[in-house]
């Protein structure tokens, strides 16, 4: 009868897929929204770790029934060997997932543009992007050039649209790009397996979504990326190409807001941020290489090493606010246990003037006020009740309650689903 949604409040990698699943075993429909393959949801069971790229991580649960949103971008071979995968782990996946109609989908050239144009970036310019054509893909949605699942399920309506948008993503192919041309029997040949398969999966998921709701179902929805990457509320042009965000929860779901009960905000007990743009409390000494060692700060999906910095406030004011946080989730705090003092950002300064807002423009012209918090140097992976923790750590989660002004009612103090202590819920 209702819906959650968990959102990432920095710049992805929150521990969003840890949370997801605490709150799954609840849940009877998880959703996943926005984004495409670039996301990389880690989730560790009894000791086994599992990675989710574009499955929701629900399904790792016998009764959820897992559903991709119209918001999001599905890339098929990728989808397809995902789903593989997680069948041979034990997940019936290809019997409880629903693929939305609406769901744009990646085609080869959508990578082959992505990669191209963040090699040929000059300095300054390049994004850094996870290069599985994500921005590309939503470029074509918004020229109303794309093709979606829905498109895939009549051969005449395929064959038709297929033709008529690589004719014309051709002349960009090659009188822009310098490209090779594509060609339409190659893309279709390809997508034949796809539709093979995942022709039951396809489905009208607003109609579905929205049945089931009144039907009494709890349905969560999965963001990915963050706040931060969104690209109405992100630091760009360093984002992502979705929003990410709670508006994003509504129409890449098709979900009525009126069904919004909880939005859980996730966020680092400290900061990370994989490619490009601004990132005010970033450190660049042994703390950082401290953080990245120990927090295993390394993308899930491109491997690449993550670069860390203290918790900023201003930051997850702006992401409560845009979002309509009701709370927020503290992830990975026993990463701090080893560090002395533990400064957090509490304000930003621009030209010289104290701002309490995160600017759109000139994020990397801020300079960030600090408090300094002594830190507690005691062991405290794995524990699951919030009286345990030491003093001085009860004191960093209470002092970040204050400045954001939500309450913190999930800490994760570790990897596995039992390192969580649950406040106040
Ligand atoms: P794209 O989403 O591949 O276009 O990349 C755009 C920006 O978002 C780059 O800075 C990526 O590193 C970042 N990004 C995309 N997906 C994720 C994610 O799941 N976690 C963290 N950063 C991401």
């Amino acid at each position: 009868m209702s819906a959650d949604l968990v959102v990432g409040a920095q710049w992805g990698d929150e521990g969003k897929a840890k949370v997801i699943d605490y709150l799954s075993k609840d849940i009877d429909i998880i959703v996943r929204y926005q984004g495409g393959a670039n996301a990389g949801h880690t989730v560790v069971v009894d000791g086994k770790k599992y990675v989710f790229h574009l499955i929701p991580s629900g399904v790792i649960y016998p009764n959820t029934i897992c559903v991709i949103g119209n918001g999001v971008v599905l890339d098929p071979d990728f989808f397809l060997k995902e789903c593989v995968s997680l069948q041979n782990e034990g997940f019936d996946v290809f019997n409880k997932t629903y693929i939305s109609d609406g769901c744009h989908i990646i085609l080869p050239f959508h990578q082959t543009i992505d990669s191209l144009l963040e090699s040929n970036s000059m300095p300054g310019e390049k994004i850094g992007t996870t290069k599985r054509g994500i921005g590309i893909c939503y470029a074509d949605k918004m020229m109303r050039t794309g093709l979606r699942a829905g498109d895939l399920l009549d051969d005449t309506i395929l064959k038709n649209k297929l033709k008529m948008i690589v004719q014309k993503k051709n002349l960009t192919l090659t009188k822009l790009y310098g490209l090779q041309p594509v060609t339409y029997e190659d893309i279709y040949e390809k997508l034949k397996s796809f539709i093979e398969r995942a022709r039951k999966m396809i489905i009208n998921t607003p109609y579905y979504l929205n049945e089931e709701l009144k039907k009494g179902k709890r349905i969560l929805l999965e963001g990915a990326q963050g706040t931060g990457l969104d690209v109405d509320f992100g630091t760009y042009p360093f984002v992502t190409s979705s929003n990410s965000t709670t508006g994003g929860a509504i129409t890449g779901s098709g979900i009525s807001f009126h069904y919004l009960k909880h939005v859980y905000g996730i966020s680092k007990a400290y900061t990370t941020r994989v490619g490009e743009g601004p990132f005010p409390t970033e450190l660049f000494d042994d703390d950082a290489e401290k953080m990245r060692e120990l927090g295993h700060e390394f993308g899930a999906t491109t491997g690449r090493p993550r670069r860390c910095g203290w918790f900023d406030v201003e930051m997850i004011k702006h992401s409560v606010r845009v979002n309509g946080m009701t709370s927020l989730v503290l992830t990975k705090i026993d990463i701090l246990s080893n560090y002395d003092k533990i400064p957090v950002g509490v304000g930003y300064e621009l030209n010289g003037k104290k701002i309490d807002f995160l600017p759109t423009s000139g994020l990397e012209n801020v300079k960030v006020i600090y408090e300094e918090l002594p830190g507690w140097n005691t062991n405290i992976s794995g524990i699951s009740n919030f009286n345990n923790l030491p003093g001085k750590c009860k004191d960093y989660i209470e002092f970040l309650e204050k400045r954001i002004g939500v309450p913190i009612n999930i800490i994760s103090t570790g990897p596995d689903r039992t390192h969580t202590i649950i406040r106040n819920i």
